[in-house]
């Protein structure tokens, strides 16, 4: 297990000597290293097991140490980080030199976020340099939204995890790219579409094979638990199938055909925001649960239900 604690110095010594500590944000723990260093970052490559074509995401502090690592913000792009920033926004902006392109996987674009979490804002203040952090999990894996999830995988592989308690959002960050000033949604998240849009306008939101990701996060099977995830209506559930062996996820309200044990409802109140933020930990949890594999629901596609219903998708695909 890794040593945890609110220990800002301690967490910037480690940080500072090219080491790694998994910090909290509003969405997930991130796995953080300095992301000027190149040291720094491959080790964060190497302890996700994270492939090197998957680019990473730099956290700062301020809109002013943003314009000091990018070019040519676009005006959109300067309207929803006035709006959303500290928050969970992502911003794909032209990379300067001083970002290594291995952080950005090699693309001349840096995705870029100030999030919004008090005990890792100070942080970066006291560090002074970004914090390149990608979510403290394996690749492929669910997001962790609590420390104990950082530390159930990779609490050997790190020496400190700052505890800024549970996630309050829960899931990943909504990025945001521009194509010729044209905004587009590489990946649903923690700021809803409709809010997005009611800043900037009509956005479209990419779609993407797993052949060919714009945003590797975009990768077909991704956010996955280790065991099968059905995305159907549970209602539609074959009548020879065992119900003990199935591990149900539900929007609001328990299915009277499964053990009451093997169910996890997102919100009883039908809440899409606390359906977000408990949705990792009720992946996390079937994972844990004596069953043979997960049925999980769609949400409803409004809202954050929409970056809800993506991640359920992505835990359910194969490949
Ligand atoms: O909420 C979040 O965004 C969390 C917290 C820790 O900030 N971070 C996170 O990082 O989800 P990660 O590495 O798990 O996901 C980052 C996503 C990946 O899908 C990556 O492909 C995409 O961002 N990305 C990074 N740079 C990119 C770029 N230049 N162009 C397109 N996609 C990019
Ligand atoms: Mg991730």
């Amino acid at each position: 297990m890794a040593e945890s604690g609110r220990d800002i110095l301690k967490a910037k010594n480690i940080l500072q000597q090219d080491g790694l500590v998994a910090i909290p944000t509003e969405t997930v723990y991130g796995l953080a290293g300095n992301a000027i260093s190149e040291e720094a970052v491959v080790k964060i490559f190497e302890v996700k097991n994270r492939p090197s074509f998957d680019p990473l995401i730099v956290h700062v502090a301020s809109i002013e140490q943003v314009e000091e690592m990018v070019l040519n913000i676009p005006v959109k792009a300067k309207e929803l980080a006035a709006k959303f920033w500290p928050g969970p926004l992502t911003l794909l902006l032209r990379k300067q030199a001083i970002i290594p392109d291995i952080v950005s996987s090699g693309l001349d674009t840096v995705a870029i976020r100030i999030p919004d979490h008090p005990i890792t804002l100070e942080l970066l203040h006291h560090l002074g340099f970004p914090l390149a952090a990608p979510s403290a999990n394996p690749f492929g894996y669910v997001s962790p939204t609590t420390i104990k999830h950082v530390n159930d995988q990779l609490g050997d592989k790190i020496p400190y995890i700052l505890d800024g308690g549970d996630c309050h959002v829960g899931i990943e960050s909504t990025i945001i790219g521009f194509q010729d000033e044209k905004p587009e949604i590489y990946r649903l998240g923690g700021i809803a579409v409709e809010d997005i849009e009611s800043v900037i306008g009509k956005v479209g939101v990419k779609y993407h094979s797993s052949s060919k990701p714009a945003a590797p996060g975009a990768l077909e099977s991704h956010y996955a638990p280790g065991k099968k995830v059905e995305l159907k209506e549970i209602a539609s559930l074959d009548s020879a199938a065992d119900p003990e062996q199935i591990g149900l996820i539900r929007f609001m309200d328990l299915y009277p055909g499964i053990p009451e044990k093997n169910q996890v409802i997102l919100s009883a109140t039908g809440d899409l925001k606390e359906a977000a933020k408990n949705l990792f930990s009720a992946l996390r949890k079937m994972d844990e649960m004596d069953i043979q594999y997960i049925i999980a629901e769609s949400v409803p596609e409004i809202g954050l239900g929409r970056a809800i219903n993506d991640r359920l998708r992505r835990a359910s695909a194969t490949c």
